[in-house]
């Protein structure tokens, strides 16, 4: 097969400019927002495993997780901290000071640390979650932040509900958390409700409006209620982020977070374009896709963008008959560059003549014209009442139909 390598032909802005790229930075929240899912609550030991692998991907930042939540989540988040070298480690915590306590404690011996504070800025929040009032909000965030800053140089302060939040009131919040030290402002779509024009005002507007921002870190943190999580995440870019939350396969609470494999290849793919690059190591990405499916036991839908199993496979006749000759008529990815190995062609009673003999010739069969033309009859039959057929069941057709002339190249003759 052939699998040339490289971009679709676009030539990319800095090789125009002679610029160096900007880089956007990735913080993983796999082990905090995806670990929050039904049935996904991962065992301490588990989540040092899966830390030890992220930094094999080397994400800027992972959250690992919210320490004032219970004692073994505490003991995960200090266990990576004092292990996982390289990436930053972060903790969640309200603004309550007993969490950021929670938090410091856990995340202080890591090299490189960060508190997360959070506060609901939406009203819905506001007045039905918190049973609070606007100025209460306000007020409370800045003092946690300005506490959290005591213990801390980076402390990272995320409007929670941003999306439905009302942006004026929104920009008075974050002016407030970073007037009192927060240095990472992080954007969340936390109801996945925004689109994407409407998110990259809300990013734009709060990198405008909020004095100080030059200062700033502005992140954003995008679920997929819609659908919509990773072209949020890049409208977010789009208006100034330079850090991206998400969760290795887009895990998370409800329909997920944004999935990380998805927002770095489209930063990767599409980079003549967007101009931007990333600190990680693409080739660890189905190798964390396997075993965050594995700990986590939320199984990876074989369409799945970028680790699905499907993402590098080809069925139809039209499609085999194109990435054969040339890969990149129906893949914008190589398989090797995300780690996944090959492309595979499978072979259905959608497949053509040109991946059937792709196969034989892979199985070592070589086959004069009639019989090749009995063999596929055969296979149309079999394929038409199976999914997918084999190696194995290919060469009981071969058996079958031509006898001594199918046989494979390597056997006695
Ligand atoms: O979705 C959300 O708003 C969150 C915050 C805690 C960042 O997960
Ligand atoms: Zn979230």
């Amino acid at each position: 097969m052939n699998s040339k390598e490289g971009s679709v032909g676009e030539v990319s802005r800095e090789a125009v400019s002679g610029s160096m790229p900007e880089v956007v930075q990735f913080f993983d929240t796999t082990l905090r927002d995806g670990e929050q899912c039904p049935g996904a609550t991962l065992h301490p030991a588990d989540k040092l495993v899966i830390a030890h692998q992220l930094r094999r991907l080397n994400v800027d930042v992972i959250e690992a997780g919210f320490p004032a939540s219970s004692p073994g989540d505490f003991e995960a988040v200090q266990q990576i901290a004092r292990e996982v070298e390289g990436p930053a480690v972060a903790g969640l915590a309200r603004t309550k000071p007993s969490d950021i306590d929670a938090v410091y404690r856990a995340v202080r011996d890591a090299q490189k640390h960060l508190i997360h504070v959070f506060m609901s800025v939406s009203d819905i929040h506001i007045t039905y979650k918190l049973g609070l009032d606007r100025a209460t909000v306000l007020t409370q965030t800045a003092t946690a932040i300005a506490y959290a800053r005591t213990l801390c140089d980076t402390v990272q302060f995320s409007p929670e509900d941003a999306g439905r939040a009302d942006l004026d009131y929104l920009c008075t919040v974050v002016q407030a958390a970073v007037d009192a030290g927060a240095n990472v402002i992080n954007l969340p779509d936390t109801t996945g409700y925004c689109l994407p024009n409407e998110f990259q005002n809300l990013v734009a507007t709060v990198r405008r409006e909020v004095r100080g921002m030059d200062q700033v870190l502005i992140s954003v943190h995008c679920h997929d209620d819609l659908g919509l999580a990773t072209a949020n995440s890049l409208a977010g870019i789009a208006a100034g982020a330079r850090r991206v939350e998400g969760c290795i396969n887009g895990i998370g609470e409800r329909a997920g977070n944004a999935a990380i494999e998805e927002v770095l290849m489209a930063l990767r793919v599409r980079r003549p374009v967007l101009g931007l690059a990333d600190n990680l190591c693409a080739t660890e990405l189905v190798p964390t896709s396997r075993l965050v499916a594995e700990l986590t036991g939320m199984m990876v839908p074989a369409n799945k963008p970028v680790v699905g199993a499907n993402a590098f496979a080809h069925a139809s006749g039209v499609h085999q008959h194109g990435v054969l000759r040339d890969r990149r008529t129906y893949e914008i990815i190589a398989a090797e560059e995300v780690g996944a190995g090959q492309s595979k062609i499978v072979l259905t009673a959608r497949s053509g003549r040109h991946a059937l003999r792709h196969r034989l010739d892979r199985i070592g069969v070589e086959l004069p014209a009639d019989s090749f033309q009995a063999v596929w009859t055969r296979f149309l039959e079999v394929a038409d009442t199976s999914k997918e057929v084999g190696d194995e069941t290919l060469s009981q057709i071969v058996g079958e139909v031509s006898g001594l002339q199918g046989a494979p190249r390597s056997s006695p003759a």
